[in-house]
């Protein structure tokens, strides 16, 4: 069979990994997809600065600042550069023309992504997003698609790597917060903007797009309350576990409790988890997230949460569902439907 044409939007932390697994595991891929996967181009900002892992390498000619004309001609777009725009714009084009599309974005899912939704329903293209709620660990296609005939009454858990990373530093070697977050972007797991991890704006996305999925409904970044951690000290760290607790950045969506109202509330802040429960030993980048659904009842997902390597886990295994759609046949669940159905009250926290 011809080989699938990928555009890989971005070559950071995750796009570099992506696009060496995709060289060096290219015929697993291909056996695995019926078709070989072939990247026709990378799109970056400055494809002549010096890159560890791609200069001088077969990816080097592969650069390109043309993401646009990159999308055009593409089977599958996989989008690992952030941010709303020119992402959005660049998603919009590629599913337009009829590409599959993988994207991490979470930022971009929580506010815009209904219009992404809508967009891949009327071409009949794949959207997948594994990667953008808790890095290597498979939460996306459990909620979308495994529980999709059950109930589910709530998800919580820990979703950001780096304020978990950061706050598990402070417990252990008592750093103050802006140490333990430069040591988080050294290790490639902040956003390219930390301000988005600390402030809870990283882990309130990830909590917008389980609770669309878990409550088939429309939540967006708007709807979570959230509270960061750059009010958390050492010296609170410290108290906290001299009273048998951890702090954890924890994100939480719910059917509300209340009989008389329907609808949900989604939330993120810091919390004082007894060092007993599972959730305190949850360490470094480290992810966790219960579900709980009416009849599955409690179910528990756990792995790397953030980094290069994990998060590539996600995109190539989304990369591979999408490909093998392609070369079969069929498509992957949609959520466009969503984007019709009422908004369910969203209670303040
Ligand atoms: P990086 O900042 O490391 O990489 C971003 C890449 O995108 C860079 O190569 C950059 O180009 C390119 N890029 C950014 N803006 C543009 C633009 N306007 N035009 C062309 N290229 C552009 O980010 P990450 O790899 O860490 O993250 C990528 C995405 O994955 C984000 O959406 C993030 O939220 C998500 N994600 C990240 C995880 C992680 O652990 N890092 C985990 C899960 C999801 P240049 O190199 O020239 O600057
Ligand atoms: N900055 C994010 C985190 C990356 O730390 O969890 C993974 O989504």
């Amino acid at each position: 069979p011809a080989p699938l044409k990928v555009a890989l939007l971005g070559c950071g932390v995750v796009g570099t990994e992506v696009a060496h697994r995709l060289v060096t595991h290219a015929d697993e891929l291909a056996a695995r997809v019926g078709a070989p996967l072939e990247i026709v181009g990378i799109a970056v900002r400055d494809a002549a600065s010096p890159r560890e892992g791609v200069t001088g390498t077969s990816l080097e000619p592969l650069l390109t600042t043309d993401a646009s004309a990159l999308v055009r001609g593409a089977d599958v777009v996989v989008e690992v550069m952030g941010g709303i725009e020119p992402a959005r714009t660049l998603i919009l084009q590629a599913i337009e023309a009829g590409a599959s599309v993988v994207t991490a974005n979470k930022a971009l899912l929580a506010s815009d992504g209904p219009t992404l939704y809508k967009a891949a329903d009327a071409a009949g293209v794949d959207l997948y997003f594994e990667a953008a709620v808790a890095g290597a660990i498979p939460i996306v296609r459990p909620v979308r698609e495994s529980l999709a005939g059950d109930q589910v009454q709530r998800v919580l858990g820990i979703v950001n790597g780096t304020t978990n990373y950061v706050l598990d530093r402070m417990a252990t070697d008592g750093l103050e917060l802006e140490q333990a977050v430069k040591e988080a972007q050294a290790l490639g797991y902040a956003e390219a903007d930390p301000t988005a991890d600390v402030e809870g704006y990283d882990a309130a996305a990830k909590a917008a797009i389980l609770a669309s999925l878990a409550f088939h409904t429309r939540v967006s970044l708007d709807d979570v309350a959230r509270e960061g951690i750059t009010g958390v000290t050492a010296a609170d760290v410290a108290w906290a576990q001299r009273t048998g607790h951890a702090i954890k950045l924890l994100a939480i969506a719910e059917r509300n409790v209340r009989d008389d109202v329907a609808g949900i509330q989604v939330r993120v802040h810091p919390a004082l988890v007894p060092l007993e429960h599972p959730l305190a030993g949850v360490r470094g980048a480290f992810n966790a997230v219960f579900v709980e659904a009416e009849a599955a009842g409690e179910l528990m997902f756990y792995g790397r949460g953030a980094g290069g390597a994990p998060t590539s886990s996600a995109v190539l295994g989304d990369l591979v569902s999408v490909a093998r759609h392609r070369v079969l046949g069929g498509r992957g669940p949609v959520e466009s439907s969503y984007a019709d159905l009422p908004v369910l009250p969203a209670e303040a926290a």
